[in-house]
């Protein structure tokens, strides 16, 4: 028996402030933008509360503690061997992203990366000015690696890489990721990994980080957070990692204001995370495994239309609703008739059609509430 992670009760999810509680109407249930609704971890809240209590609220200090704390985590938890001196902390994710594009692209560049896909994946290369080259995954979800030949045979600058890969929580194998590794230092391409969900790889799966790859550390920059497995989303920390000499030369091109925008909680808290954090991690890891089972049950049992692939890693299910006969967008339906709010599909790419993005990093209560009022949509 695993001792499951507790969620507060609904009126109490409510109260959030957060945009997942603060986008919908009280009697829509919300299982849209990646939060989820455990507590805190207990590191992560002392840490937290020691930091209010000392008035310790101006600007962050990343360096040292923040890379010693990742190299510690990614050493122990897939024997990855970083030096802590090539972890750059950055706002988010997102600003890490942007900010290697700005570096490795000069205006009108191609950057290539594979829907269906997190949306901001449409919206980082424009921002740095470069244009986009999508290479969709294959009909089995997976990376479509003659498509991404093709497509870097044409010289995009930059491919950006999703491992595990949102939405449909793929987990890219090594044989998969030496391959994309292989064409991108034929072609000349340069591979931002974006490894946010890389500690929620649930059990049954391994992840493979992209710098351990032999000659990858060459061509390919990764960018990590706690921010999704720990739900620090609001506190904007993420990290950018490299492993050779050219790649740290790039991220010390980084405009010198970057060190100023990274949240301090966001740092204090990441520190917490990747330092003291693990045995919740694994806690939370098996409540997912769970929530994803009864999911799998509940689909089966309420919305047998449904077709899904359970992921490996995240708390977000990639469900197929094109049997519904609901158009292109059956999240309007789960809405409109079921007053739950799903991620529509098409968000994610043109893959997306007839699809929609379950949140599942909840309560079994809220999934079996969820699952029961988008069958009586369905009805
Ligand atoms: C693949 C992926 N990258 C980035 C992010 C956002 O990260 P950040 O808030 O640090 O920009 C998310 C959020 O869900 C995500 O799924």
């Amino acid at each position: 028996m695993i001792r499951e992670l507790p969620v507060a009760p609904l009126a109490e999810l409510r109260g959030r402030r957060s945009a997942k509680w603060r986008t919908y109407p009280d009697d829509v249930l919300p299982l849209t933008v990646a939060e989820m609704d455990f507590a805190l971890a207990p590191p992560v809240r002392d840490a937290l509360r020691a930091a209010v209590d000392a008035s310790d609220t101006g600007y962050s200090a990343a360096v040292p503690r923040l890379g010693k704390a990742y190299a510690g985590f990614a050493e122990g938890r897939w024997g990855w061997r970083v030096d802590p001196g090539a972890v750059t902390a950055v706002t988010d994710v997102g600003v890490g992203v942007v900010e290697l594009l700005r570096v490795f692209t000069r205006p009108g560049d191609v950057v290539a990366f594979s829907p269906p896909v997190y949306p901001p994946f449409f919206h980082w290369p424009p921002e740095a000015g470069a244009r986009m080259l999508e290479v969709p995954l294959t009909g089995e979800l997976r990376l479509d690696l003659g498509a991404i030949e093709s497509a870097f045979a044409t010289h995009p600058a930059v491919y950006v890489l999703c491992n595990p890969h949102n939405p449909v929580g793929q987990v890219h194998t090594p044989d998969e990721l030496a391959a994309l590794v292989r064409l991108a230092r034929v072609y000349g391409v340069t591979v931002i990994s974006d490894e946010i969900h890389a500690p929620l790889v649930l059990p049954g799966a391994t992840y493979t980080p992209l710098l351990t790859l032999p000659g990858a550390a060459e061509v390919a920059v990764s960018v990590v957070s706690a921010s999704k497995a720990w739900n620090l989303a609001g506190l904007k920390c993420a990290a950018v990692v490299t492993g050779s000499p050219a790649m740290a030369a790039a991220v010390d091109r980084f405009p010198p204001d970057v060190r100023w925008r990274t949240g301090h909680f966001g740092v204090v808290a990441s520190i917490a995370a990747f330092t003291d954090g693990v045995p919740w991690l694994d806690r939370l890891l098996a409540t997912l495994d769970a929530r994803r089972t009864q999911l799998g049950d509940l689909l089966r049992e309420r919305l047998p239309g449904i077709r899904w692939r359970p992921p490996e890693a995240t708390y977000l299910a990639w469900l197929d609703c094109t049997a519904l006969g609901a158009d292109d967008e059956p999240r309007e339906l789960f809405l409109d008739r079921g007053r739950v709010a799903l991620e529509p599909g098409l968000r994610f790419g043109a893959p997306g059609a007839g699809h929609v993005r379950l949140n599942f990093g909840t309560g079994a209560e809220i999934i079996d509430e969820a699952t029961a009022r988008m069958a009586s949509a369905v009805g």
